[in-house]
């Protein structure tokens, strides 16, 4: 079978099992996952670089395709089957061939994930939207708290999703979209280096970078 076939299949069956903490109906399409790597390739530093959330590898390969020789990689994941997926395209897939050996697959929620040392970019594929608001404010305070001082943090939001979500929604509903909105607005404000509109995804997206100096990464609102 095709892969980009089974890729579709299998993180289709995990959105009907997962919806939550899936997201989506499909991975991401090439212009998303394209802006989600877009510091990769900055300034050819050698980088440590983590990717949360990899599901069927739809930004690990533009993250690889971007990566400098001394480049390191790490994956963090919390579903089991995309883990198993992950691991087998590292050691099976011709596309992972060139970063073997720099490259690992962490499995367990990224808010737990304990780093042996931080990392320069922190990309996020989570879909924040699902989340409640303290778990959005936990998870955005673990990925910063996981960057080098100047690091940057790359993560997307759907446009208007939650302004649609909220008019068709109750006062519960609304509050936890405001709350995710607040949760964003946090890290956003003062730090945002840059904002993707990536339009042709379906639905479109933005993707905010943000970066980091010690005394932004402490002024974070903590829970
Ligand atoms: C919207 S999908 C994105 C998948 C992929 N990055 C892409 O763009 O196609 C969200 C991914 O985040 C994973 N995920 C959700 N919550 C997570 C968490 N707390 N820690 C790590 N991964 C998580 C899901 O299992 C899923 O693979």
């Amino acid at each position: 079978m095709p892969r980009r076939t089974s890729d579709r299949q299998l993180f289709f069956r995990e959105f009907l099992r997962n919806f939550h903490t899936t997201g989506a109906v499909l991975p991401s399409g090439g212009r998303l996952a394209a802006a989600l790597a877009r510091y990769v390739a900055e300034n050819g530093a050698p980088k440590r670089i983590l990717e949360v959330g990899p599901g069927t590898g739809a930004v690990t390969r533009r993250i690889i395709a971007a990566m400098g020789p001394d480049d390191r990689a790490d994956l963090v994941e919390l579903n089991d089957r995309f883990v198993v997926y992950l691991r087998e395209c590292i050691d099976n897939d011709p596309g992972f061939q060139s970063v073997a050996g720099r490259i690992r697959v962490h499995h367990c929620a990224a808010e737990e994930l304990v780093a042996e040392e931080p990392y320069d970019l922190v990309i996020s594929g989570l879909p924040l939207n699902n989340f409640t608001p303290p778990a959005v404010e936990r998870i955005l305070q673990a990925l910063v708290g996981l960057l080098k001082p100047g690091g940057t943090l790359s993560f997307f939001q759907y446009i208007a999703i939650r302004r649609a979500r909220a008019l068709l929604s109750g006062r519960k509903e609304r509050e936890r979209l405001r709350g995710i909105g607040l949760a964003m607005d946090a890290v956003l404000r003062g730090n945002e280096i840059r904002r993707d509109w990536i339009w042709p995804n379906v639905p479109p997206a933005w993707v905010h970078h943000v970066r980091f100096q010690q005394s932004d990464r402490q002024a974070l609102p903590v829970e």
